[in-house]
């Protein structure tokens, strides 16, 4: 295990009914933005508890941030933000608006020309408006770490990027107010929130026995209630274990003091670009395809992941590795995700254009290994034709 420091300063405030409790994070003096996405909040209730709670303060709003945040419309939100004279930010919803809201914090504390700087990090970010969420929307993580995912329109790009002042001061999970969500958005946040535990677990040993196990812990957890969240949107016990290992899963605390790999995720950020394929299905894809193409290099994890999360103990080894991919692919299928880009309606054009763009983004030696060339990610995508 690598040296580390280990702070997560994101408040947690886990429970029903826990938005009334918003009040006390919030300095009483503070201007509030609200920000928020295309509506949903507004027909969960999610909405009217957040303004009850906020009752007697000075509240502006800032709705219509998309799946997938814009850059463009985050500069809109600025110039709200700058005439309502905000002092905190409050975002209300799922990954999308927690991301955008950060980028906003950043940007309103940025004085050059050209606030996508902040983002490919030409410019450094130097500061940034107080953030509080309120989740919506178990997947991301985003409500307790410090990274964020933008998308530039007018450039075909999707960027992430991050710093410290941007993790949010607190963040609310209440698992009711994911009983409105879509079975599609479901699955999704199931998968994406796995996805988020493999990129920090199948890497090669680092001795990080904690890390491990608890990494291990979130996949069983989210195999166990991914399913039954689905299944019956009134079990309450399963939603709020979705939840919580959707938080812990990208919080920072499997990651420390072991090697990260993130390729799947960059490859599928360019999917979604590209194409518009929602984020965790791009993830779906690339990953059973990233487990056969790097077998090799991630033998010892595949086999630890093979016997501790699939119970798959005899046997030979390379078999063992066979049905553990085959099990993971099984998994996201039972979800009603795609697992191969003719499931998502994608031409094998997309090959070279998802390797383009990889280029392009200077995103030519991913993984814990830096081993992903671009001629790598092309064998993964083939993989997953
Ligand atoms: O916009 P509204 O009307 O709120 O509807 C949203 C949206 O259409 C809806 N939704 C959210 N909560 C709901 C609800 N509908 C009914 N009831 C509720 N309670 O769900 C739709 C999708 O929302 P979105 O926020 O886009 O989903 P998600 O949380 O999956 O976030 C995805 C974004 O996060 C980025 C992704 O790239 C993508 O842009 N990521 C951010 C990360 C981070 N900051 O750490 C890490 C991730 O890997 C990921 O890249
Ligand atoms: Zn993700």
């Amino acid at each position: 295990m690598k040296p580390f420091s280990y702070a997560n300063p994101t408040r947690i405030l886990f429970g029903e009914g826990q938005i009334a409790a918003i009040a006390k994070q919030i300095p009483e003096s503070a201007r509030v933005l609200v920000t928020y996405g295309g509506g949903s909040i507004k027909a969960n209730g999610v909405y009217d508890q957040v303004m009850k709670a906020l009752a007697g303060r000075a509240v502006a709003e800032f709705g219509g941030i998309e799946p997938n945040p814009r850059y463009e419309t985050m500069l809109r939100a600025a110039e709200t933000a700058r005439a309502e004279k905000s002092g905190f930010i409050l975002a209300v919803g799922g990954g999308s608006v927690i991301d955008g809201s950060k980028f906003l914090a950043a940007a309103l504390k940025y004085e050059g020309p050209e606030p996508w700087d902040l983002v490919t990090g030409k410019a450094k970010i130097k500061g940034a408006l107080p953030l509080g969420v309120v989740l919506t929307l178990p997947a991301t993580g985003s409500e307790s770490n410090c990274g964020a995912v933008i998308t530039n329109q007018g450039q075909g790009a999707k960027l992430a990027f991050g710093h410290p002042a941007l993790y949010p001061a607190f963040a609310v999970l209440d698992p009711e107010t994911t009983r409105s969500l879509p079975p599609r958005q479901v699955a999704n946040g199931v998968a994406d929130a796995f996805v988020h535990v493999m990129e920090q677990y199948l890497t090669v040993p680092a001795g990080g026995m904690v890390q491990d196990a608890y990494a291990e812990a979130l996949l069983r957890t989210l195999i166990a209630v991914g399913p039954k969240t689905l299944a019956d949107p009134a079990d309450k016990e399963a939603r709020a274990n979705l939840m919580w290992a959707a938080n812990q899963a990208l919080n920072g605390l499997i990651a420390v003091g072991v090697p990260q790999d993130w390729a799947t995720h960059m490859i599928g950020h360019e999917l979604t670009a590209l194409y518009g394929v929602d984020h965790a299905r791009s993830l779906t894809i690339v990953l059973p395809a990233m487990m056969r193409v790097r077998a090799a290099a991630k033998r010892a994890k595949l086999l630890q992941y093979a016997e501790r999360v699939w119970d798959l103990r005899d046997g030979p080894e390379d078999a063992r590795i066979g049905i553990a991919i085959e099990r993971t692919e099984a998994f996201f299928r039972s979800l009603g995700l795609p697992v191969r880009l003719a499931d998502a309606q994608l031409a094998p054009e997309a090959v070279p254009a998802v390797v383009a763009n990889l280029k392009a983004h200077g995103m030519t030696a991913l993984g814990e290994d830096r081993a992903v060339t671009p001629e790598v990610a092309e064998k993964v995508l083939a993989a997953a034709m």
